[in-house]
């Protein structure tokens, strides 16, 4: 079919065809546009593509692809994922935890079939992946695409990451002309323990576990940093299909297995509660050796006659369970409590532990969190264990519930050595000895010393140097450490004299372990090229309190300039008068974070920190928001439900456009977006005489319709 044929004359499978053709070309065009800044077709013909799309499903409504590009506002790639509807919900399990359970279990469903006790009842039983759930559908054996469970009936976009995975086939032979194919994303243990240990060398993020590991590399932005995970995918069910797979759960498993997908090996089929509990024995013995995370076995009736009779509750199924392992725990000394200095100064209390194996890891280590929790208290002030404090020589009873770090859940008193003492929580920091101060309603205490607490300075540096901050090639956190107990590196600025100081002494640094001339000479020319740097980057690579990525760049977009922003954060010192309140009327920066920023900038010490480091750098002016837009400098409010596309999505756009988006009405707003459901919002514009749009004309307003 040709792209001439007139929507007219379409039959409906070449329009199917047709609207698949589009949404591809579309997207491509879409990626090329918007997140490599390389269109390679004209606007002219991407808006023929564009119309041509709408044209064909004006026509065939029931065709319109729950990715469809008419649903894609501005750039998805570039402003976060796409939004897909899933064809068929994405359910959760219910869970058990007890053996007696199984076989109320079976009884319930026997109950629910009218089978009686002896009638026969097969089950499949299989490990329960702890990953995260991932949909992949398939239209004539192509992938076109992938989404995350997200709220079970919509997930996030994530094809082109999915597409990077080696278990997931981008193509397959003989399936079902639409297969939806789920299962869950993971990563093995040893991939999970080589991916931290490369992104602390490059000062990079690490992973609490191999699950967080799987989620934050599956949602990447970026596919070819997900490229360079190495995640994994096991399939064990299906959504929408256009012929059965199989008449059983293990048939239509060994389908997917036989079309190239990866299956549990672990999976099998039970007659009756005895069995399924003897497998799940028998994989709970496995656990420790598996190389990945599994946190209990997952039954299901293997007649999937009997499971579309069984059918569903509200959100999981009738005919499948997961049966839960219970917590790890082990007991075991507690040794001494160990105080840690982070970058904010935060004094974190480590307990270091008679090592013990708890589910096959070894642990020497454990949270503590803060002083009140020692104490038997949460951060909420609620009793925890019983109000049980927690002292050095104490038998402590250790868990890790999906976390890789530890946690103490219980004490034994009966066991505790009479010596045994009130762990007294330090008021002075033990890397400095400057004073730690806990403010009020702050559950952490703080070391006061800012810059000349070694421990913060080499945090601050570590941060200074990660992704996202100023992402130094081959200056990762190991290195600045090292160049810190050199007295090389004591704060930023001293990395971008590093060359100047050190640098006719390259050979300084080629005599030392894993330096050599070729990379100290690298490492010089990566420091260069971060001499420019973008505004937002610089702001938050400061490494100030509650001021995270997204923070810095609304300051950025806001001030514009450094000089404007320096000189800004001085001139609200007094936390009052306009420059102040300036800085509170910035969307998304409420009171502790503006405190802490203007706080930094007032701190002698720091500020002077602060000002060598932007005298060595060239600070790239952050984009203002288009100045001409029709709403730029305007108040906007939304509410109601907005229907193309989600409120922060909305809220980014107009202020993009040089908007500021309120979250109440007042006399201050210019311009109400109203969707269905709109209540005393609208009421309140219609009393003060605000213009009122529908979403439709708010689209028209900004020229995204
Ligand atoms: S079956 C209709 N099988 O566990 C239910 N789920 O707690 C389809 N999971 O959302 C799910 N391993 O993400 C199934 N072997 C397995 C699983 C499994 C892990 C996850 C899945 C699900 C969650 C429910």
């Amino acid at each position: 079919m040709s792209q001439e044929t007139p929507v007219e004359q379409l039959t409906e499978a070449e329009a199917r065809e047709e609207l698949a053709r589009l949404a591809d070309l579309l997207a491509v065009a879409n990626r090329a546009y918007h997140a490599e800044d390389a269109p390679q077709i004209s606007d002219a013909e991407y808006d023929a593509l564009k119309r041509r799309n709408a044209g064909i499903e004006a026509r065939f409504p029931s065709l319109k692809r729950s990715d469809s590009p008419s649903d894609m506002v501005g750039a998805p790639v570039a402003e976060g994922f796409g939004k897909i509807t899933h064809a068929v919900r994405m359910l959760s399990l219910d869970n058990l935890f007890e053996g007696e359970e199984v076989t109320e279990f079976d009884a319930r469903i026997r109950r629910y079939l009218g089978l009686g006790a002896d009638d026969p009842l097969t089950y499949t039983a299989e490990p329960k992946i702890d990953g995260l759930s991932l949909s992949l559908r398939y239209e004539n054996g192509e992938l076109v695409h992938a989404a995350t469970r997200g709220d079970g009936a919509v997930g996030e976009n994530v094809t082109e990451n999915a597409r990077t995975i080696d278990d997931i086939p981008v193509t397959l032979d003989g399936a079902p002309e639409v297969l939806e194919v789920r299962g869950e994303v993971y990563m093995s243990h040893a991939d999970f323990e080589a991916l931290n240990t490369r992104q602390a060398e490059r000062g990079g993020k690490t992973f609490a576990n191999p699950r967080n590991a799987a989620a934050g590399s599956l949602r990447q932005l970026d596919p070819s940093i997900t490229r360079d995970r190495p995640l994994r995918f096991f399939a064990y069910a299906w959504g929408a299909l256009s012929e059965p797979l199989s008449e059983t759960q293990m048939g239509a498993i060994k389908r997917l297995d036989s079309l190239g997908f990866q299956t549990n090996p672990l999976t099998v089929t039970c007659d009756g509660p005895a069995e399924l509990l003897a497998h799940y024995h028998a994989i709970e013995e496995q656990r420790a050796t598996l190389g990945y995370d599994i946190d209990g076995v997952v039954y299901k009736v293997d007649d999937l006659g009997l499971q579309r009779r069984l059918g569903f509750r509200s959100t999981t199924p009738r005919w499948a369970t997961a049966h839960k392992f219970p917590a790890e725990l082990a007991w075991t000394w507690l040794e001494a409590i160990d105080i840690q200095v982070g970058r904010t100064g935060a004094l974190s209390p480590v307990a270091r532990l008679q090592p013990v194996t708890v589910g096959g890891v070894v642990v020497s280590n454990a949270t503590l969190h803060n002083e009140d929790y020692i104490d038997g208290r949460d951060s909420k002030g609620e009793v925890i264990r019983d109000g049980k404090d927690i002292r050095v020589g104490d038998w402590v009873q250790v868990y890790r519930a999906g976390d890789v770090i530890p946690k103490i859940a219980d004490v034994d008193l009966s066991k505790r050595p009479e010596a045994a003492q009130p762990f007294a929580f330090p008021t002075t920091c033990p890397e400095c000895g400057s004073e730690a101060i806990r403010e009020e309603g702050d559950a952490v205490r703080r070391c006061s010393g800012g810059l000349i607490c070694p421990a913060q300075a080499i945090e601050k540096l570590k941060h200074f140097v990660s992704r996202g901050a100023f992402d130094i090639e081959g200056l990762g956190a190991k290195q600045v450490e090292q160049f810190y107990r050199d007295g090389w590196i004591k704060e930023p600025a001293d990395i971008f004299t590093l060359r100047d100081h050190y640098g006719s002494g390259l050979q300084q640094l080629k005599n030392r372990e894993g330096w050599g001339e070729k990379s100290a000479s690298n490492l010089f020319d990566a420091i260069d090229e971060r001499r420019r740097i973008p505004l937002a980057k610089l702001i938050f690579a400061l490494g100030i309190r509650h001021v995270g990525e997204s923070a810095s760049g609304l300051l950025a977009r806001h001030y514009g300039s450094w000089a404007a922003f320096e000189a800004a954060m001085g001139a609200a010192e007094p936390l009052e008068g306009e420059a102040w309140d300036d800085l509170l009327s910035i969307d998304g920066v409420g009171e502790v974070m503006a405190r802490s920023v203007v706080t930094a900038f007032a701190q002698e010490a720091e500020r002077a920190s602060i000002d060598r480091l932007a005298a060595m750098l060239d600070v790239e002016e952050a984009a203002r928001p288009e100045a001409d837009s029709p709403v730029a400098g305007k108040t906007v409010v939304f509410t109601g439900t907005l229907e193309k596309m989600t409120r922060s999505e909305a809220k980014a756009r107009a202020e993009s456009l040089g908007a500021k988006v309120s979250g109440s009405v007042s006399a201050k707003t210019d311009l109400l977006v109203a969707g269905p459901g709109a209540g005393s919002k609208a009421k309140k514009a219609a009393e003060l005489g605000i213009e009122t749009i529908d979403e439709d004309a708010w689209l028209a307003l900004i020229g995204d319709a």
